[in-house]
């Protein structure tokens, strides 16, 4: 079975200055560690809003760490700072606009700023990256609308099998 490689990205100025304690980080690997029903391992990184930095993160995550999955939060408002969007895009071989379009949709029930996220997915090789707004409530909610379609999506770029604990998020693969 293959190593199943998972990247968790924290683009944050302050928190990666250690202004304050990044949150969104564990949020997304708490949530993970109930959703994923197979042993995974996890590549963290904390970086600044730079964009050349972000785009060697998630190439050193894709191409070098083998992450079939990496899930970015932060920068992606309309701040002068902001732009973890600009870094995804560069990277990824393929955009994936569902991704954006259902998160900002959930999000919308929860906080009319939810249309100021741009975040966005996309394929890089055999990896999926997905962004996430930064704030910590924001991890769970739109990891819960994405998550059902990411494991197929996976399988479609010939990474790993990912499982789902059912009771948590339930997987969809559609019948071939
Ligand atoms: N989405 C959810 N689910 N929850 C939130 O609190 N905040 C919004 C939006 N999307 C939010 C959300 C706000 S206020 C902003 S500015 C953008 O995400 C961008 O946040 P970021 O720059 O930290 O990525």
């Amino acid at each position: 079975m293959k190593t199943i490689n998972v990247g968790i990205v924290t683009v944050s100025d302050r928190a990666s200055q250690g202004t304050y304690q990044d949150l969104s980080g564990p949020a997304i690997r708490e949530w993970l560690k109930l959703a994923l029903s197979v042993p995974w391992h996890e590549h963290y990184r904390l970086i600044p809003d730079e964009q050349t930095q972000i785009e060697q993160t998630l190439i050193d995550l894709t191409d070098h760490q083998g992450c079939c999955l990496v899930v970015t939060t932060g920068g992606t408002g309309p701040s002068r700072r902001d732009i973890t969007p600009e870094a995804t895009e560069a990277v990824c071989h393929k955009t994936m606009p569902g991704f954006g379009e259902l998160m900002r949709q959930v999000s919308l029930g929860s906080v009319p700023t939810a249309i100021l996220s741009r975040q966005t997915a996309g394929i890089r090789g055999s990896s999926l990256i997905i962004n996430l707004p930064g704030k910590p409530a924001a991890i769970a909610e739109c990891l819960q609308a994405v998550f059902p379609a990411v494991p197929y999506c996976v399988d479609l770029i010939e990474g790993p099998r990912l499982e789902t604990d059912p009771s948590f998020v339930t997987t969809f693969r559609p019948k071939r």
